[in-house]
């Protein structure tokens, strides 16, 4: 049994309508109410224009729901954004932070990502602050320069955190909606090195802070990716949108 609680988050991207999301929130209340899954923080992130029903429909039961992104500023003249005080607002738990496709697509840098994850922080919401590698830079046998660029820039905010509310999902790249997951292996090894680095940077709670691993995990694959000792659940992008698929992938983390 490890010593950290597992997480699994559902991260629903740029999926939904209120129709499907209300038959997937009814499946996930009532088959993790009966099965009681409460050795497993579970997080549902849909679309923000969706964050009210996921509140509506998940407030009264022990699985949070987060945001897919948030603002790095505070507040003020920026059309479009999102901040941390507004979700705060709505009784909203976690927000992710970094994921590739905000890094890759939409330029968000390491110093934007770190802004947005100390201002998670400082606004009292939990952050699920991503990383991970191209192809392209694990065959250039960058991994772990990469990985170490993108910790480093987040121990500001990791330093000031509750680590029950902060987690690192490493998701290599190459790995997202492709099929191809990370080895349980590869995925150990770079989970450590995170931890490792984190611990290098001073921060106190480096070894209670949740790695999790993201990237086309499945229920099929979940259990031996969640049983390595430094994967502590998994950040869901596909799966999550499959009620049994996702409920699967819980129930693996709760015995893993
Ligand atoms: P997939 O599970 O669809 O590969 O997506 C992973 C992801 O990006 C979660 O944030």
């Amino acid at each position: 049994m490890k010593s950290r609680k597992p997480l699994v988050a559902g991260n629903w991207k740029m999926n939904g309508d209120i129709v499907t999301n209300e038959h997937l929130f009814t499946a996930l209340r009532s088959a993790l109410e009966r099965a009681s899954i409460s050795q497993v923080d579970v997080v549902i992130c849909p679309p923000f224009p969706y964050l009210g029903q996921a509140g509506a429909w998940l407030g009264d039961t022990g699985i949070a729901w987060g945001a897919q992104n948030v603002a790095a500023a505070a507040n003020g003249a920026l059309t479009g954004e999102v901040s941390v005080s507004m979700l705060a607002d709505l009784g909203c738990g976690w927000a992710i932070v970094g994921h590739s496709e905000r890094r890759t697509l939409l330029g968000e840098t390491d110093e934007v990502v770190a802004r947005k994850a100390s201002m998670c922080v400082a606004g009292g919401l939990g952050v699920i602050a991503c990383v991970g590698e191209t192809l392209d830079e694990r065959e250039a046998d960058a991994t772990e320069a990469v990985l170490a660029r993108q910790v480093e820039a987040l121990v500001p905010a990791l330093q000031g955190a509750d680590p029950a509310r902060a987690v690192v999902a490493y998701e290599p790249v190459w790995a997202i909606g492709t099929g191809r997951t990370a080895s349980p292996e590869m995925a150990q090894q770079a989970h450590a090195f995170i931890r490792a680095r984190m611990a290098h940077a001073g921060v106190a709670g480096a070894d209670a802070i949740r790695i999790v691993y993201g990237g086309s995990v499945k229920a099929a694959n979940a259990m031996s990716l969640f049983s390595m000792p430094d994967v502590d659940g998994g950040l869901i992008g596909g799966a999550s949108l499959v009620a049994d698929e996702f409920l699967n992938i819980c129930r693996a983390a709760a015995v893993a």
